[in-house]
């Protein structure tokens, strides 16, 4: 970390309240749940001496093996219950109080959808009566199966829709995968009624976020990083006041841009230039973060002032795909905690 930050400010940090916009299910698996699981199912794992190595990569490709083996770990309708329960617990010990999930329902071959909501919806659930945090499910597709696995993929979504599937995104690796063959199957959610966001611009270029939102026509960008490539997309996503949810640690794994204190880091960069940028935090064990740790980087790396990070709190909950009775109240309530929590600060 760039800046001294003392053990206050950290608990400040982590403390405050937070919506998560940006997290996977399965890239939230701890480690030694990850171990456990897998061996109570029979699927082996990459070896390693140390729970904690079993998380080790350092770009997209070798990130996504890792995440498709646990993934082959999850089963049963318990094992998704559990891996949503401790998903939120964790959250919820970073101040999270709402979260909007990606789950891959097609990485666990096999495994029904109806199975997996099943567990994910009494994870979600039982995380509610115990941390009191909220959460929704946005399946995200994998776009390196290609559009026609995409219609029927968004089948299945719709087949075991409840109110709590509340969007549609899109995943995986994004570089030879452009988004517009996706532009019919994306059509249809949007009039079954669900939300859109794309992962976009993260290991893509540029014009894979113009086409997500042209083509597409997406409400959020997952990530964005490339768009400090292109200009003119600023200056039309900051008047259009499209929102970003942008995950620091994930930088330092899947983009060329590992060192969070430089100045051309381009979460840095977009925040400067006006775009609308939320904290997530992607996969946090995968990554070695948690949300906490995501708002003190902000705060300690890449220049989020607290009244920075303020913005981006209030603007992830206007963002969150909630209803806007709901969004304004605890907006208020929410906007009144940061600034007693900030008030209450020693003053340096
Ligand atoms: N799935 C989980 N994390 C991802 C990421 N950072 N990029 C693309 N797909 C993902
Ligand atoms: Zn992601």
């Amino acid at each position: 970390m760039n800046q001294q930050m003392t053990s206050d400010m950290r608990q400040l940090l982590r403390r405050l309240p937070k919506a998560e916009l940006h997290i996977h299910l399965e890239g939230a698996i701890r480690p030694g749940t990850a171990m456990e699981l897998a061996a109570k199912n029979g699927v082996s794992l990459p070896v390693c001496d140390r729970v904690e190595d079993l998380y080790s990569y350092d770009n997209l490709m070798d990130f996504l093996a890792v995440y498709g083996a646990i993934s082959d770990s999850i089963v049963t309708v318990d094992d998704f219950r559990r891996i949503t329960y401790e998903m939120l617990q964790s959250a919820a010990e970073s101040g999270c109080r709402y979260m909007e999930f990606f789950v891959s329902p097609h990485a666990h071959k096999g495994v029904p959808f109806a199975r997996q909501f099943e567990g994910i919806r009494a994870g979600m659930a039982e995380a509610e009566t115990d941390f009191l945090i909220t959460s929704r499910i946005i399946p995200g597709m994998n776009r390196e199966l290609g559009p026609e696995a995409g219609e029927d993929y968004l089948d299945e979504v719709l087949a075991n829709r409840g109110e709590d599937v509340i969007g549609l995104g899109l995943d995986y690796n994004e570089a030879p995968f452009p988004p517009e063959p996706f532009v019919g199957v994306f059509a249809r959610a949007r009039r079954e009624g669900l939300h859109l966001t794309a992962h976009a611009g993260e290991s893509g270029p540029a014009a894979y976020i113009r086409g997500s939102l042209d083509a597409l026509k997406v409400e959020r960008i997952d990530h964005g990083y490339n768009i400090v490539d292109d200009p003119d997309l600023m200056v039309r996503c900051r008047d259009e006041g499209l929102v970003f949810t942008c995950c620091p640690s994930t930088t330092k794994y899947t983009t060329p841009w590992r060192d969070l204190t430089a100045p051309d880091h381009p979460i840095r960069r977009m925040k400067e230039a006006g775009l609308k940028v939320t904290i997530n935090s992607d996969d946090p064990p995968m990554f070695a973060t948690d949300l906490g740790w995501e708002f003190e980087i902000a705060h300690g790396d890449l220049g989020f002032s607290l009244a920075d990070l303020k913005a981006a709190i209030l603007t992830s909950l206007d963002a969150a795909w909630l209803d806007d009775t709901v969004k304004r109240e605890w907006s208020a309530d929410w906007a009144r905690e940061i600034d007693e929590a900030f008030a209450a600060m020693p003053q340096p």
